[in-house]
């Protein structure tokens, strides 16, 4: 296994920008693109390689499955995209179907990496390379609501006029319209969100936190709407989850990984905060959630399942 190899299956908007964010991370020294349409992948490799003297030295090249041996890390965004109007689970058989093609591929090859799902609908696309694959649950984990929960920071932090990193607010559940901000536990420099806004003479309801929450749910759509598809930020939150993995940092990110009892919820692979290393996901925490914010995660549970269950045969 060669923890600086990366092998990531499918070269459009997200598999590229994917590919350009880890060669400029610096975070790999090898790294193999696939796509069905080979010269694609060629395209891009070509172009990214050529910036590569800008940043540290690695070596990108277009492959095929079997150029995946020893790689440490195989990122998969092959798949169709959500279309204007079209929701993440409308693609699920779709999607599902390009699965049960290449996940046997990659395990043909290498049986020991770590396989991060990116495509979409991307719970129900973990679940499914988590069984087609075999692999361990700790080695098969998707991109989950990684960006969602960056969205959150991100508008929090501007909402608040402060710095993100000292926002702590999850956004759990499926990565789509079931998805939930788990409040209970969002603090503001170690302050629960509601006593920060009490201190300042506010209530979530003035501060319109709700309105936050939607905006961070529709984005895609928003982005979708106007440009047609999303493809820097989630490029970027599989650059962080890839740097938690290949530092060891046992960082907690809310990948899509399977809860197994967790908040009484199993055989459904679901964002919820998870801690991630160099073995991939280690342990879900279990944060503090008030009653409706269980019954909402449990609600978007049973989504994923019915889905799931709709297609893995
Ligand atoms: C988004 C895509 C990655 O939320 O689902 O931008």
């Amino acid at each position: 296994m060669n923890i600086q190899k990366c092998g990531i299956i499918g070269c459009g908007g997200v598999g590229a920008t994917t590919a350009y964010t880890l060669v400029e991370s610096g975070l790999f020294n090898e790294m193999v693109l696939i796509d069905i349409d080979k010269r694609k992948a060629e395209g891009e490799a070509l172009d990214i390689g050529h910036g590569i003297p800008f940043t540290v030295p690695s070596d990108i090249y277009a492959g095929d499955y079997s150029d995946l041996k020893d790689a440490y890390l195989v990122v998969v965004t092959a798949g169709a995209n959500q279309m204007p109007g079209e929701t993440r689970l409308d693609i699920s058989a779709k999607n599902a179907k390009v699965f049960r093609q290449i996940i046997p591929e990659i395990v043909k090859y290498n049986s020991e990496c770590i396989l991060l799902i990116v495509t979409n609908p991307v719970d129900v696309l973990t679940s499914l390379a988590l069984k087609l694959s075999g692999f361990p649950a700790g080695r098969v984990i998707g991109s989950g609501t990684v960006l969602d929960t960056a969205r959150l920071k991100y508008l929090l932090g501007k909402k608040f006029n402060l710095d993100y990193r000292n926002i702590h607010a999850w956004m759990i559940g499926e990565h789509g319209d079931s998805e939930l901000a788990a409040w209970s536990s969002a603090t503001v420099a170690g302050l629960p969100v509601d006593e920060y806004c009490r201190q300042h003479g506010r209530t979530r309801d003035s501060l319109q936190l709700n309105e936050i929450y939607e905006e961070v749910r529709d984005s895609a759509y928003e982005i979708i709407d106007r440009k047609g598809s999303t493809f820097y930020a989630v490029a970027m939150a599989v650059k962080r989850i890839a740097q938690a993995l290949v530092r060891d940092e046992h960082s907690i990110l809310t990948v899509s990984s399977l809860a197994q009892g967790h908040y009484g919820i199993n055989h459904v692979c679901i964002g919820l905060p998870t801690v991630l290393g160099v073995n991939g996901a280690e342990d879900i925490i279990e944060i503090p959630l008030n009653a409706q914010e269980k019954e909402k995660l449990k609600e978007s549970a049973a989504a994923l399942s019915k889905i799931y269950h709709e297609v893995q045969d």
